[in-house]
């Protein structure tokens, strides 16, 4: 089950001293961490920083940050004797749940909100062959339901709730602080559940405690318009957004949030759809970045305190918390194709082109 050829690559392999391990736990991997820092010097200009780089999350095995904690979440699980795992989910962590399950040969039970997962997220959740319960509610309902199943049967839950998801998330920052020789000034992160920036704080102050990182960075969290509980104030019964990865009204890890927010001098905003998408499409355009809609939230932030003069200089990293190829519907509708029907020869290629 551990097997990889060559060197292990993995977060159970290369951050074993900060996770919580045993003997007995399986070293389970499918590939997942290590993913690129790459800078964009296209859009730090555009937000008033020095520096802004991207950590490509998107880079993970099923394409997203979830495999991080998941990897640690099932490890755990599967030590502990468990044969099936259940979580609910807007997408990205019932794809992942659903790969480590297949991968250890155990069960694994989904619950998303009806008709509002993105196309390819569900076909992920097929094609790995978990058992899939759209429910008829939102994401929080269905984070209820599956925390009163697991309380009640054998199944372990492996939402973020698990303190075993924000163990393996955290890597994120060891490898940020690893990369750029100390914490940034500022992260920018999207936040629904919460349990990513819950993570991502106590990574860097980890990193802090253990030398690697002289300061701590601000944590910069943005929450959609239309599901912004945290910058509210209170729940969002009914969460609306085209990020439907951060449709979320009731953040699990909304503590989690709030301290990182204040114990670094951050904040916690919203952004509209339209400064999402804008942001979505100038990854796009601008850097070759294909990303899901929920993952451009944190550059859209960025973009709008730059627009506001609110940001002075310095280095920030945004997390692209997911691949763009899992919402083909909104990629269609936000990008015109440029199509030219043509002969399939060389004179009918250069007539179609005009040349
Ligand atoms: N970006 C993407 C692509 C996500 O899938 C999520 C959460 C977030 C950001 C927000 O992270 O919840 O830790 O604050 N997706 C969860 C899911 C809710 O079910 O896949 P968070």
């Amino acid at each position: 089950m551990s097997v990889a050829a060559g060197k292990p690559r993995g977060v159970l392999f290369r951050w074993a001293e900060i996770l919580p391990l045993t003997e007995k736990t399986p070293r389970l991997t499918l590939g997942e961490g290590d993913t690129p820092l790459v800078r964009s010097v296209a859009l730090e200009g555009l937000c008033g920083l020095d520096e802004l780089w991207l950590k490509l999350e998107s880079c993970n095995p099923t394409g997203s940050f979830k495999d991080r904690g998941m990897v640690v979440a099932v490890a755990k699980a599967v030590e502990s004797g468990a044969k099936a795992i259940m979580c609910a989910s807007t997408g990205n962590t019932s794809a992942s749940a659903a790969a480590y399950a297949a991968r250890c040969g155990i069960d694994c039970f989904v619950l998303v909100p009806g008709g509002k997962v993105a196309a390819g997220k569900m076909a992920q959740a097929v094609a790995f062959g978990s058992r899939i319960l759209e429910v008829e509610g939102n994401f929080d309902q269905a984070l209820n339901a599956a925390r009163e199943l697991t309380a009640k049967h054998p199944v372990a839950l492996v939402n973020s709730v698990n303190p075993n998801r924000i163990a393996g998330q955290k890597t994120a920052a060891f490898e940020i602080c690893e990369a750029l020789g100390d914490a940034p000034g500022l992260l920018a992160i999207p936040v629904g559940n919460a349990g990513n920036i819950t993570a991502y704080w106590q990574g860097f102050c980890e990193c802090a405690e253990r030398g690697l990182a002289n300061a701590h960075p601000r944590m910069m969290g943005f929450q959609a318009a239309g599901a912004a509980p945290i910058v509210l104030g209170e729940k969002v019964e009914r969460p609306q957004t085209v990020a439907s990865a951060i449709r979320i009204g009731n953040p699990a890890s909304w503590k989690g949030a709030t301290s990182a927010r204040d114990e670094s001098g951050g904040l916690i905003a919203a952004v509209t759809d339209e400064e999402i998408l804008e942001a979505y499409r100038l990854l796009a355009r601008r850097e070759g970045l294909f990303v899901e809609p929920a993952s451009a939230a944190g550059v859209a932030g960025l973009l709008k305190l730059g627009r506001e003069g609110r940001l002075r200089g310095g280095r920030a990293v945004a997390v692209l918390t997911g691949n763009g190829l899992k919402d083909p519907d909104t990629a269609a509708a936000q990008h015109t194709p440029d199509i030219t029907r043509a002969e399939a020869t060389v004179e009918g290629v250069e007539r179609a082109l005009g040349w």
